[in-house]
């Protein structure tokens, strides 16, 4: 099959930085790599040579989290026989393919939802492994969550057997109310529901080696975006979390989950090296 789109689809700089840092990741799967071979990154190469000058592991930020969330999604394919995937802030990231290859069989639906891209996407992901019911892209604000959810409802979304929420990448997009109303819903939702979000921490926390580095990545960042980036202590997402009565089930900084994947600390050696953490928790 020829595998390439007639001519490549073209990503602002930001939107494909994500995807040239992680390039890694999609070495994995055959239906990843011809994904990406699809979409414009040069922008987005550029991008990532400056955050290298800053941080020469800056891939490592996206290929940890996103190996973490692989492992993640494994555990809770164990805890349940069947699942649905709903992805807020899904971007170009390609995950679908991949947790189709890998469980295909207890995935009923995964749901996409972005406020851009999703219509490209669809095409991409028809070019790949053609038009399929299993995988719904949904253009919509993911913050206005009544109607989202109705939304999902029309598309097949129930709640008689669980749902995972990825929220990778998305909760410093958006603001503390619209994040605290967001799982404020989820959590009054019908059905069992897992969240995975990552969040960015507050640059003064990092140790101190790292400091200036996260400091300045955080500017470049909100420079590309035009906005600020919203950042969380881990004590702020723990207690949003208790307070919609959801159950914490993981919490890791970068260098626990640096530790985990790879059995040793070689980039993340103090407990706040990182720049980021991840928790996963469930709503039931
Ligand atoms: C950094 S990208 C992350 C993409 C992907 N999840 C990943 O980690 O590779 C953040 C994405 O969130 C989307 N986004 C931001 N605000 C949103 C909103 N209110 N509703 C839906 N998507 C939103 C952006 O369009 C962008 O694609």
């Amino acid at each position: 099959m020829d595998n390439s789109l007639k001519s490549k689809f073209k990503i602002s700089p930001t939107a494909s930085l994500v995807l040239c840092l992680a390039s890694e990741i999609y070495q994995d799967g055959k239906t990843c790599q011809a994904y990406l071979e699809n979409i414009e990154t040069s922008e987005g190469e550029l991008l990532l040579k400056s955050f290298k000058q800053i941080f020469e592991h800056s891939e490592s930020i996206a290929v940890l989290r996103k190996r973490y969330i692989r492992n993640l999604f494994d555990y809770y394919a164990n805890q349940f026989t069947q699942f649905q995937v709903c992805i807020l802030g899904a971007g170009l990231d390609p995950i679908s393919l991949y947790l189709l290859e890998q469980y295909d069989h207890q995935i009923e639906t995964i749901f996409e939802v972005d406020i851009e891209f999703m219509d490209e996407k669809r095409a991409l992901y028809t070019e790949l492994i053609g038009d399929q019911n299993k995988v719904r892209l949904i253009t919509h604000d993911a913050t206005d969550i009544d109607p989202l959810l109705d939304e999902l409802k029309r598309l097949g979304h129930h709640s008689l057997s669980p749902t995972i929420f990825l929220l990778e990448g998305f909760v410093y997009y958006i603001s503390r109310d619209k994040f605290s109303t967001l799982l404020e819903k989820l959590a009054a939702a019908d059905g069992n529901k897992v969240v995975i979000l990552d969040y960015v921490l507050p640059f003064e926390t990092i140790h101190e080696s790292n400091r200036e580095k996260s400091r300045l990545m955080l500017r470049s960042l909100e420079q590309g975006l035009g906005w600020p980036i919203m950042v969380y202590h881990k004590f702020d997402i723990i207690g949003l979390i208790q307070f919609f009565k959801g159950e914490i089930v993981t919490s890791d900084s970068t260098q626990s989950m640096e530790k985990k994947l790879y059995g040793d600390n070689e980039i993340y050696i103090y407990p706040t090296s990182g720049f980021m953490e991840m928790i996963s928790f469930q709503f039931s």
